[in-house]
């Protein structure tokens, strides 16, 4: 049996680690070890989600928590380097691009220990985002790149990567919305909400281009704007939900007619979600489950590193430009349904794409 050790952190690692870990205890060739950094805590943030993704519990938890980019980084480094000499696998998979991926990719890569990155070669060439600086890292040092689409592929080819290392396997983001759609339609969110479907916006937003800095009122007036046309509920996340509250704009959204409420488990959020008439977000998997659900997604960012979503998908990238989305919370709150799209290989399969590579790859290096 090869020992495989997983890393995962943050609320979005979660779904896309869920289906690689049982894809990996199907296969019956490896023995999974699970490593929750810790970077992400609350309940609402990694206890419901593990238990709505039907994870496991953690063989080690590295309780990092909150802090600077370079402490989260640097916790995790310093926690996992003893576990990776205890258990010697012979790879690390890390998913996604948050603080854990770039820590836990390094920490292995210095050991020399193989690193496999599910979701690799996005790219937004915003180097200002955390996000972007740890994708660029943890690409450079993976032997094994796991790309969900054919622009992915080409940004690695573009940085001079080895073909050898790349692979085009899907997206295992939508492996988990494939699996547990059915049981996120039987959930009771909206009746709790009091909400009918089709006939509300919901809205995520976190990043600290968002949320951290002096466009906080902007976000707030257009999201009030908006909210003019159609009901909204924000599902906030801590870090935005502590901003409001330290800046006195909660009240100002509320009054707004905006519904802020506390973080959602994963099924209950894809229920919300699925049953909504569009989404406003700065979140990245997001604007992926939107396309496959065919729920129209409106991207509060200049950029981003999904640009399929847009050309292939129900994705607009609209910036924080008021009159844009406004026109099109409208266009949204009285058009005609969209239809879902799906990307090649967004099929649900991902996952075991990539443990076939990873079977491959290894017997290919056995003794
Ligand atoms: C992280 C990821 C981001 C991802 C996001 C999704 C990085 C660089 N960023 O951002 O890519 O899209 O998660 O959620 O890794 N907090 C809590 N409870 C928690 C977790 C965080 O209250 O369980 C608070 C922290 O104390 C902090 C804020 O939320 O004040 C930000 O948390 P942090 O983990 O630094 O980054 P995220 O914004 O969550």
């Amino acid at each position: 049996m090869s020992t495989i050790v997983e890393v995962a952190g943050a609320r979005p690692n979660f779904m896309k680690i869920a289906p690689v870990h049982r894809a990996l205890l199907a296969s019956g060739g490896f023995r999974p070890v699970f490593v929750h950094t810790g970077q992400h805590y609350d309940r609402q943030m990694s206890e419901v989600f593990m238990r709505d993704l039907g994870l496991p519990s953690p063989d080690f938890e590295l309780g990092v928590g909150s802090g600077s980019h370079a402490e989260q980084t640097a916790q995790v480094m310093l926690r996992l380097e003893p576990i990776l000499l205890k258990e010697r696998p012979r790879m690390v998979v890390v998913v996604g691009d948050v603080n854990s991926t770039l820590g836990a990719s390094l920490t292995a890569a210095k050991l020399t220990i193989p690193v496999a990155h599910v979701e690799a070669g996005l790219r937004s060439r915003d180097r200002t985002m955390p996000e972007e600086l740890n994708r660029l890292v943890t690409d450079v040092i993976s032997d094994l790149l796991f790309a969900p689409t054919q622009e992915a592929v080409d940004n690695l080819l573009s940085e001079g990567i080895s073909p050898a290392r790349i692979h085009l396997v899907g997206n295992v983001m939508i492996d988990t919305l494939e699996s547990l759609l059915p049981k996120a339609r039987e959930s009771d969110v909206l009746h709790r909400l009091g909400l009918d479907t089709g006939r509300f916006l919901v809205t995520t937003l976190h990043r600290p281009s968002n949320v951290d800095g002096s466009s906080l009122p902007v976000v707030v007036d257009v999201l009030s704007s908006a909210a003019r046309d159609i009901p909204m509920v924000m599902v906030a996340h801590p870090r935005t939900g502590k901003r409001l509250h330290q800046t006195g704009l909660l009240a100002r959204l509320e009054e707004g007619g905006v519904r802020v409420i506390e973080p959602l488990g994963y099924l209950d959020f894809l229920g919300l979600m699925s049953s909504s008439a569009g989404v406003l977000t700065d979140s990245g998997g997001i604007q992926e489950e939107t396309t496959v659900l065919g729920i129209p997604c409106l991207t509060m960012r200049d950029r981003t590193e999904r640009p399929i979503t847009v050309t292939e998908g129900t994705n607009e990238v609209v910036g924080l430009d008021r009159e844009r989305i406004v026109e099109a919370v409208r266009r949204i709150a009285t058009g005609p349904p969209t239809e879902p799209r799906r990307p090649a290989l967004w099929d649900g399969r991902a996952a075991e794409r990539i443990v076939s590579i990873l079977c491959d790859v290894l017997r290919s290096r056995d003794p």
